[in-house]
Order: C-alpha cells, then sequence, then structure tokens
C-alpha cells in the first residue's frame, strides 16, 4: 500500500526462552494508513505489545520491514533516523508512572521530548503549558512531581508528552486498564478528541474490545504472534470469520447469538484462558479449533479475503461463509 504511513512487511521477533526460540512476533504484515485508528487485540501473550514496540523503534526486530512514511527504518537509526522516528512516531503506555521521571517536575517532563527535538527555552515552556491545558489539568500541576498527581491525571500528562511533538502516529499499549473505571472514560474520550482534533494514526492496543470497537476504524485479532483476522471493526465485530475471533468475542462480549456457526467453537470462559498450544507445522489454532480438519495441522493458514470485507487466515473461510450463508 503506498499511502501508508506504517508498514511492516513479514515482521519477526524472536526471544530466546531457554534454549528454544520463543516467536511472539511470527511473519506479521501491516498497514496504518494517515488518521487511521487500528485496533490490536488478542490474549495475552500473543504479542500486540512487542508489535507495537518494535513500531514505536523501543524494540529491535529479527526478521522483516518497517517503512515509516515510506522509508524503510533499520534496526539501529542513523540521527537523522532518530530524529524521524521522534517527531513521527509516540507511545502511551499503560503504566505511565513508569514513564514519568520521579525527578522532574510535570511541566518539565512535558518539555522533555521537545528538547530531544531541538525546541526548548519559551518556546518549549509554552507548549507544555498549553497541552496541561489541554489535557484538562490545572497550571498548579505543573509545578507538581508525578507522585503528587492521581493515576488518571498522570495518563493524562503520559498523553500530552505523546502528542506534543505533533507525531502521525500514536501508539497506546492498554493506556486505561490500569486506572480506575470511572476515569477510563475521561481518559479513552480524551484520546479520541485528541486523535481527531489532530488526524493521527493510532495503534491502539486493548483488553477491552468495547473501548476497541468504540474508538477503532479496523481491528486486528493476534494469536500466538501472528494476525488471524483484520478488517474494518464493526464487521470483524459483527461478523467474525475467524474462530478464534468469534471465541474472543463469546468470551468477552458474550458473543452474537445469532453467530451460530462460530459460536460452536466452543465459547467458554475456561476454553479461552487455557494456555495456547501452538502447532509447528499448521494452523496455531487448531489444537484449540472445534472444525479443524486434518490439513489444519499441516499446512499454516494465510490471510483470505472473506465476504465481508475482512481477511480472516483459516482454511475453512469458504466453509465457514457457507455456513453463514445459509444463516446457521
Ligand atoms: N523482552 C522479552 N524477553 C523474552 N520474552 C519476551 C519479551 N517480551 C515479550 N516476551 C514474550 O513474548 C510473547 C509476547 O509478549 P507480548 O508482551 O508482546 O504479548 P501481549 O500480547 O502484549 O500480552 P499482554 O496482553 O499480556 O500484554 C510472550 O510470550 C512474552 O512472554
Ligand atoms: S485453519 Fe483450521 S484449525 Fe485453523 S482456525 Fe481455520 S479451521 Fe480452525
Ligand atoms: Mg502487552
Amino acid at each position: 500500500m503506498t499511502d501508508a504511513f506504517v508498514e511492516v512487511r513479514q515482521l519477526r521477533c524472536h526471544f530466546k526462552n531457554g534454549n528454544n526460540l520463543l516467536s511472539a512476533v511470527d511473519g506479521i504484515n501491516l498497514s496504518i494508513a494517515p488518521g487511521e485508528v487500528l485496533g490490536l487485540v488478542g490474549e495475552s501473550g500473543s504479542g500486540k505489545s512487542t508489535l507495537g514496540r518494535i513500531i514505536a523503534g523501543l524494540q529491535p526486530r529479527s526478521a522483516g520491514q518497517l517503512l515509516i512514511d515510506g522509508e524503510e527504518m533499520p534496526n539501529q537509526y542513523s540521527r537523522r533516523q532518530f530524529r524521524t522516528m521522534a517527531t513521527n512516531v509516540q507511545m502511551v503506555f499503560q503504566d505511565s508512572y513508569a514513564s514519568l521521571n520521579p525527578r522532574m517536575t510535570i511541566l518539565a517532563s512535558l518539555q522533555e521530548p521537545l528538547w530531544s527535538l531541538g525546541i526548548a527555552g519559551q518556546a518549549a515552556k509554552d507548549k507544555a503549558a498549553y497541552w496541561l491545558d489541554r489535557v484538562g489539568l490545572p497550571p498548579s500541576a505543573g509545578e507538581r512531581y508525578p507522585h503528587e498527581l492521581s493515576g488518571g491525571q498522570r495518563q493524562r500528562i503520559g498523553i500530552a508528552r505523546a502528542f506534543i511533538a505533533e507525531p502521525k502516529l500514536v501508539i497506546c499499549d492498554e493506556p486505561v486498564s490500569a486506572l480506575d473505571v470511572s476515569v477510563q472514560a475521561q481518559i479513552i474520550n480524551l484520546l479520541q478528541e485528541l486523535q481527531r482534533e489532530h488526524n493521527t494514526a493510532m495503534l491502539f492496543i486493548a483488553h477491552d474490545l468495547a473501548v476497541v470497537r468504540f474508538l477503532a476504524t479496523r481491528t486486528a485479532v493476534m494469536y500466538l504472534g501472528e494476525i488471524v483476522e483484520i478488517g474494518p471493526t464493526d464487521r470483524v465485530f459483527e461478523s467474525p470469520r475467524h474462530p478464534y475471533t468469534a471465541r474472543l468475542l463469546a468470551a468477552h462480549l458474550d458473543g452474537n447469538p445469532r453467530d451460530r456457526v462460530l459460536r460452536v467453537a466452543a465459547p467458554t470462559k475456561t476454553a479461552v484462558n487455557r494456555a495456547p498450544l501452538a502447532t509447528d507445522s499448521g494452523c496455531r489454532f487448531a489444537p484449540r479449533c472445534h472444525i479443524a480438519e486434518p490439513a489444519c495441522f499441516n499446512t499454516p493458514p494465510w490471510l483470505q479475503p472473506s465476504r465481508v470485507d475482512t481477511e480472516a487466515a483459516c482454511h475453512r473461510i469458504v466453509y465457514i461463509e457457507i455456513l453463514k450463508a445459509r444463516g446457521s
């Protein structure tokens, strides 16, 4: 895709796990268009944060390409590429406390991303003051230290720090899951407002599927390092094609009662909480899939277009679509 702001091709990231290699990200192809919000969901350990960190330039990859605004970024940046990344890609973390320097005042913390871009002095101070106000905090908060703020206030600062240099992409990794439920909605609304105001592309990683459905234009579903389904958010949520997506939705949202075809994919909480089992040669979901056939254990599936504008990596997509067309 030529108009993508971010593109990854055949991206892989392996970690050493004793004598074995663990594939946290295993051959992902993905693009994010300017101004687009891409939701990324999948159970714990599926590789969402690793993928986000690679795109943010915080985690080296083992193989594959990362293109930012059409430019291929190596694992080791040149000084100019470091600047490109710092200007264009920012991250909002789950733990806002860990991402702030405890010895810096909030106003200084807000200016920090600007200093690394050569913006200092009054210009940086003015911008910091603007963003303090823009994220809903009073001027007095600028003189405080991170431990003196509430979790919600600290996350507002985390968001201001991410947006202050006007990046083209903000990666949010579980930005509200550590917060009280009462403040989660305010923070989500703030993120949406800023995203729209600045037309910022966003990669939004979350376990809370309702939040992804609310924010994301497109949604990708990861399972054990791979994308198993991707497409417009409404389609993925209303007409899941991959058995894993259906199970994830059923476990979290109690599924779509009409979706009997995929609901028989054992939508039980115990099943979804079970540790993932992988097959080396075939579909990684096969050991948990109720419609697996012998080929599923031998040949890895690839993303194929469905009739609802999504893509799903499943050998039995035609079978699933026929059953759905019949209204099963
Ligand atoms: N630095 C690391 N060293 C070794 N293994 C790692 C490292 N980072 C991640 N992993 C492993 O890679 C896999 C994917 O981890 P990752 O954190 O990307 O998953 P996730 O989808 O973000 O999970 P969660 O929803 O729990 O945040 C996991 O098995 C994890 O243990
Ligand atoms: S490829 Fe086979 S095992 Fe994998 S999800 Fe599809 S039907 Fe199930
Ligand atoms: Mg994670």
